[in-house]
Formats: C-alpha cells, structure tokens, sequence
C-alpha cells in the first residue's frame, strides 16, 4: 500500500510528488460547500497545480483561486524557485484556476504564459492586465523543457471555450484541467488512497459536462490514442494514477446516448408532455398526439408530467428531435411542474430541436406564450405558433389540436409546407 502524501510539515505546505519531475502543488478547500452557485460540494473541493522540471526550465499548469495563493506559493517553493519558472500554463481561465496568476506573473516575470487560441478573448478581460503577454496554442503545438516537453490539445467547451489538456509524453501524463475532474477534498489525493468519490465524478460530469457532448466526444478522440497513460492530472479532485484509462472510458460512456433507443433509422422522435387541472389540457394533449401519429417517419410519445420524476424525461428529451409542452395557466403563470422541467434541461444541449407549446385556459391564458418564450431562449426552434382553447375545447379546436400535432411532426420530418403571408390578408 501506499504512503499517503505529506501535505504539510511543521505547519508549512508541502509539494506532493507525481514522479520525480511532476509535482502537484495546489491546495484544499475541503469547507466548501457549493461550487460556481449550482454545484453541491459535500466534502469540499481541491484546486489541482502542477509543476513539471525538466532540463531546461520549470512549468506551472494551472494555479489555484486567489484566497488560496499562500498553499500554492508555500509548495512551490518546496520544489523550485520563481527564476527557474520558463512556462506557465493556463488550462482553463475560470477564477478556481487562475486566482493566483498575477502574483505567479509578478514572482516570476521572465515566465511565457501559453493559453488556448480561445482562451485570447477572454484573458485580458479576466485577469485585468492590458499588457499581459502570451502564446496562444493549439492542437500540435509544443513547448519544450528541455528533456520535457509540453504538448496541447485543443479541447474547447470543456466546460467554456477557453479550455485545453496538456500532454507530458515523457511521463505520459496528461494535465486535463476541468475533464475527468470532480469536486472531492480528500488531503490523500490519488484515486487508490481516497475515499469513494464515484459519485462526486459522475456528478460533475453530469452538470459541468453533459452539455457539451460533443464538445467530450471530440477531446476524447484526442485523449484516447494516448492511452494507456500513467497519470491523469485533472484541475479539481482526486489524482487519476490507477487505471487512469477508467475514466476516459467511462467519460465516452457518459457521452453517448443515455438510454437504448429503438427508434429506427430516418425516423424522428416528438414527446408531448402535459398537465393538466380539469382534463381540458389533456384532451388537447391527446388529439395533438393524434394528430402528430398520423405522419410517417416520427414517433410520437404522450407523457402526463403528474406521473413521473423529471431525471427520465431529461435523458428522453436529450434524445429527442421535438419537445411539447402543455400547460393550463393558473393564477396568470404555467403551472410549476412545467417549469420544473424546463429548469432541469439546463444540463443538456436543446439547440436546433423542435419545441411547441399548447393549453387551456379560463381567463387570461398567459403559459403559453410564456413558455414558448422559454423555448426560444433555451435555443429551440418553436416553429408554429403556440395553441391556446378557452376552457372546453369544442369538437372544432379538437380538430385544431390534431391540426397542430400534424404541423410540428410535419416540421421534424421536412414535410411541413411554409405558410406563405399574403400581404393583403394584414390589411
Ligand atoms: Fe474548475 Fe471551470 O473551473
């Protein structure tokens, strides 16, 4: 078994070993207890520094936030000095990581400073200095240490744009930033020594990560050829050191498809969700569903919101290529379970799907218009106009209903024809 790391000797911060050139350097900040406003943090979090020596100078991957410079600065004095400093690397400019880089800049002020080609917009912004001068790099560019070398990888939106990993071929180890990192403070730092932080990973991936898919899709198959690596160094929680390719298999898992589909090939998938007080919202939902069957090539799914949790409906939304929502309007408002799930697909990416939006009402009829409103602002293309029937709808507005359901499956399937204005009908 391992010895657990040093942290600390008589009271002064202490560097903890990678290998003999890779030393972490960050600190602990096991009292927090929400991250970034929205992220719960049960037992705290780390902000993971990296120094790596090589023959020819010193690199810092990433710092830490500013009220945990001292930490930061105590260990890296433990294994170099601010002259020996020739690179600093920002993986990622979010405040957790670059708190303490202006003071880094001002201690050691011969030192570059490489950033990603999209972290350029944002970096003066940021850190507040007109004057700050740097190497924007992409995938393929290098930085050598002598007998080390530092290699990036272009990983953008992994969580914002600016972000890159950093590859140390001669070590094989990889400085991940944000990916496959989570919020665990455990002062025994690698995953073979910690406590179970399964949860807090799948956990961050699941609100830092999910809505960039793609985005993960895209950096692993960069990622993946460099297995098996040795270490992998990720900005926040536990050191990656055994069997570190789990988590790169396990981020592809997460980015795929979260649930098996059976839907075939060239079809398209529209879900209609509903609530409804006095039946008069479901009757709607019901012909639209109707209506929405009666064209090829989609498949159509009903779904009373009173009758389930939300996390399913996530992953099915997710998949889906249309989203519909009706809501009766209550006291001049949707009723909450509808914006309880709007609230909750936050964590997926919506651009470019269909949504639609249908209800009763007694007097004012406000939801509808209010949610297609949250639609659009959530990027979907809400493209017919939402569907309101004053209480009971006749026989009339039934066919409506069913009239509307064929218009947004005619749209997912390319068959729906524009309406064409004529001017003369606005007179
Ligand atoms: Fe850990 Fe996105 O900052």
């Amino acid at each position: 078994m391992n010895k657990p790391p040093i942290l600390s000797l008589g009271g002064i911060p202490q560097a903890v070993a990678l290998s003999e050139r890779v030393h972490w350097i960050g600190a602990l900040d096991p009292n927090l207890r929400t991250f970034d406003i929205i992220l719960k943090t049960a037992n705290g979090t780390s902000y993971n520094a990296y120094l790596v020596r090589g023959s020819a100078g010193v690199a810092i991957i990433d710092t830490v936030k500013e009220n945990f410079a001292a930490d930061f600065f105590a260990r890296l004095e433990t294994v170099a000095r601010y002259d020996e400093i020739s690179v600093i690397v920002l993986n990622h400019l979010e405040p957790d990581h670059t708190g303490a880089l202006p003071e880094l800049m001002r201690r050691a002020p011969q030192a570059r400073l490489y950033i990603s080609q999209k972290a350029q917009t944002m970096v003066k912004a940021l850190l507040k200095q007109n004057d700050l001068a740097y190497t924007p790099v992409l995938t393929g560019d290098s930085v050598t240490l002598g007998d080390r070398t530092l290699q990036f990888l272009h990983t953008p939106y992994l969580h914002w744009p600016d972000t890159q990993c950093t590859y140390l071929p001669e070590e094989n180890t990889l400085f991940s930033g944000d990916v496959f990192g989570c919020h665990f403070c455990d002062n025994r730092l690698f995953n073979d020594e910690v406590g179970d932080f399964r949860f807090s990973f799948e956990y961050y991936y699941a609100h830092i990560m999910r809505p960039f898919k793609d985005y993960v899709n895209r950096a692993l198959d960069l990622i993946e050829p460099l297995l098996p690596l040795t270490n992998i160094a990720p900005a926040h929680g536990p050191l990656l050191r055994d069997r570190p390719h789990r988590y790169v298999r396990r981020y592809r898992e997460l980015s795929q498809s979260a649930l098996h589909s059976d839907i075939h090939d060239g079809e398209k998938t529209l879900l209609i969700f509903y609530i409804s007080s006095y039946g008069n919202t479901r009757r709607m939902a019901e012909a639209i569903y109707e209506g929405a069957m009666s064209i090829d090539q989609v498949r159509v799914s009903l779904y009373d919101l009173e009758g389930s949790e939300l996390a399913p409906f996530v992953d099915l939304i997710e998949g889906a290529d249309g989203i519909v929502f009706g809501t009766p309007t209550i006291n001049g408002d949707a009723v909450k379970p509808v914006w309880d799930l709007l609230s909750s697909l936050v964590v997926i990416n919506l651009k470019s799907k269909v949504g639609g939006v249908f209800g009763s009402y007694g007097w004012t009829g406000e939801a509808v218009k209010m949610v297609e409103d949250r639609l659009r602002g959530l990027k979907l293309r809400v493209p017919v106009p939402g569907l309101r029937i004053k209480l009971i709808p006749t026989d009339e507005e039934i066919e409506l209903c069913r009239g509307f359901g064929r218009e947004l499956a005619q749209e997912l399937n390319g068959l729906r024809q524009s309406k064409v204005i004529d001017m003369a009908d606005l007179a």
